[in-house]
């Protein structure tokens, strides 16, 4: 059992990062050096995707652009022998892996933009990835660990994390029976519930494994919490249908669609980064020497 298709909803307005946004896509944002939207395809073609469905909006076409070939730069590189560089170009979509853009015409809700894909996507399970969401998996990416849970079960399976109680109310938070380590059957499933309301504090985040069913849920589904067409509305109603299983990866998430989110994914990869690495902690040390009083040393 192989997922081949990976659905990247795209097409929000992102106004928390207004105005670096108004003319951009909020996924083109760089983590030092590789926009969010790459980091994505990298974890779902490592998942075993071949099949990239993004769902587009306005303002986006520099990620059409960016997956596309751009014979131009890669010509100017290969002139001035920039072979490492044009290297880092020519990979970003490998040989064999395909993309298909949808524009989702009105920014409808999560649940709608993943409807879209529906004619791309057609009769097989498939994963779905909120860029924005960056996941850096500890011993495998996020998406794999999944992958490695749908083998064994068949089922559908959403990406799952403990957040502060009171964080319950910007996530769509499950009520679950546990089945495993780090693994249990999806009771209940509620969109942003007030704290004191809220029954867990086990949120669902960016990554999906969904069955095709949940295509014919979203069709029938009317607009939710905010006024959009929730993903989260036609999963709980496919609860009465299939079971749907919650997984707590290992890793660290970085909520890159928060600024406070954004910064610190930028200083943690920043500090991994290989070239970039020792100077970066070198500059840092000196920054928290400075709030601390104590003496300066030289910086990068
Ligand atoms: P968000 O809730 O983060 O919304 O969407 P947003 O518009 O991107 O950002 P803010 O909240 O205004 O700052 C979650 C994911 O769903 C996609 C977004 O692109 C993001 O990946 N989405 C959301 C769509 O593709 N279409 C929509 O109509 C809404």
């Amino acid at each position: 059992m192989r997922i081949r298709k990976a659905v990247f909803p795209v097409a929000g307005l992102g106004t928390r990062f207004l105005p670096a946004t108004k003319a951009s896509a909020k996924e083109m944002l760089p983590i030092v050096d590789k926009p969010l939207i790459q980091y994505a395809v990298q974890e779902a073609i490592s998942a075993g995707a071949q099949e990239l469905i993004f769902i587009t909006g306005r303002s986006k076409n520099s990620i059409m652009d960016h997956f596309d070939k751009a014979y131009e730069l890669e010509a100017e590189l290969e002139s001035r022998g920039k072979t490492k560089l044009l290297e880092t170009v020519q990979d970003i979509v490998p040989p064999g892996v395909t993309c298909i853009f949808i524009r989702q015409a009105e920014a409808l809700g999560l649940g709608h933009a993943v409807l879209c894909a529906w004619p791309a996507v057609g009769d097989e399970d498939f994963y779905v990835i909120l860029a924005d969401d960056l996941i850096d998996g500890r011993l495998q990416p996020a998406l794999a660990q999944m992958h490695r849970v749908y083998q064994q079960f068949g089922t559908s399976v959403l990406a799952v994390q403990r957040v502060p109680k009171e964080d319950v109310g910007s996530y769509g938070i499950v009520e679950t029976q546990q089945v495993g380590p780090g693994l249990s059957e999806i009771r209940r499933m509620v969109e942003k519930p007030k704290p004191e309301e809220a029954q867990s504090n086990l949120a669902v985040v960016g990554r999906y494994i969904l069955t095709p069913r949940i295509f014919k849920l979203l069709e029938r589904t009317q607009r939710g919490a905010g006024g959009e067409i929730q993903l989260t509305d036609a999963i709980s109603a496919m609860l009465n249908e299939q079971t749907v299983l919650a997984y707590e990866f290992e890793g660290t998430r970085y909520d890159c669609g928060s600024k406070l989110g954004y910064l610190r994914a930028n200083v943690e990869y920043g500090l991994k980064h290989p070239e970039l690495a020792d100077d970066f902690r070198e500059y840092l040390r000196g920054l928290t020497a400075d709030w601390q009083g104590t003496p300066k040393k030289s910086r990068a």
